[in-house]
């Protein structure tokens, strides 16, 4: 896990940048009858466009340059010709590298009218994910973190992803540390000044075991809830600064 320069933080603030507003420009056209390969092209060519480098393309063979992960799919969706539909949840999941620093970043989206229980869990995800982000600071765990996302969902009634979570990041997409969301108060591994984590929680509505499905040419898994019921995330790169927090995904 290592410390962030001047230099290094500003590259990282320009990639959380270019991450977030390349989802607050595809979150325009999110409607029903959208393809998701329509919704990655889009999402491409806006990245090309702002000199910025899609990291999903090509990342361990994987074949698109978001993720696109709808209502069962928990996360590496891959995009298709699969038409959204009226009451679909949608999570896009994007990856920008500016000056070889990474950006990560993903919402889930709600398209047209969506059922309670479609409302609820998405709601439920983005607050899990602030309550992972808020307490963040020097020494803080990776177990303070999990254990917080876990208690919050399960109070609201759902259930955290074990198998996959956070992650440290920076010139690699994926580095030490792997942030889960559950944990014990005070276990794990304590976060140091001037490193970049993402907190990126994945919440079920069943404990039901989550299946793994190959990406033809690719080590990449697509992960899918057991029983094809509802799976949320969102996810911000996080910095640690001397005293809390900055959250780089933003615009
Ligand atoms: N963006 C994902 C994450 O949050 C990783 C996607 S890897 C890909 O860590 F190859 F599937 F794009
Ligand atoms: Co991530
Ligand atoms: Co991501």
């Amino acid at each position: 896990m290592n410390r962030k320069t001047a230099g290094d933080i500003k590259s990282m603030e320009k990639a959380g940048r270019m991450a977030a507003e390349t989802l607050r420009f595809v979150e325009k056209y999110l409607k029903a009858g959208i393809t998701t390969n329509e919704i990655n092209d889009l999402a491409h060519d806006f990245i090309l466009r702002n000199s910025a480098i899609p990291a999903c393309l090509n990342y361990h063979g994987f074949p698109r340059s978001v993720c696109t992960s709808v209502n069962h799919v928990i996360c590496h969706g891959v995009p298709d010709d699969t038409a959204l539909k009226d009451g679909d949840l949608i999570n896009v999941d994007v990856t920008c590298i500016v000056n070889g620093f990474h950006g990560d970043h993903s919402r889930s989206f709600l398209i047209g009218n969506v059922s309670p229980e479609v409302k609820k869990i998405c709601r439920v995800a983005e607050e899990a994910m602030w309550k992972g982000i808020e307490i963040l600071k020097p020494k803080v765990t990776t177990g303070d973190i999990g254990y917080r996302i876990d208690k919050f969902t399960q109070k609201e009634g759902y259930f955290v992803v074990r198998e996959l979570g956070g992650h440290g990041i920076g010139r690699n997409f994926h580095e030490e540390p792997f942030i889960p969301s559950f944990g014990k108060k005070g276990k794990g591994f304590p976060l140091a000044p001037w490193c970049a984590i993402t907190i990126e929680p994945m919440i079920n509505q069943t404990e039901a075991p989550i299946k793994e499905i190959d990406i033809p040419g690719s080590s990449i898994k697509v992960y899918e809830t057991g029983d094809g019921s509802l799976s949320a995330q969102f996810e911000h790169t996080v910095l640690i600064t001397d005293t809390g927090y900055e959250v780089l995904t933003q615009v």
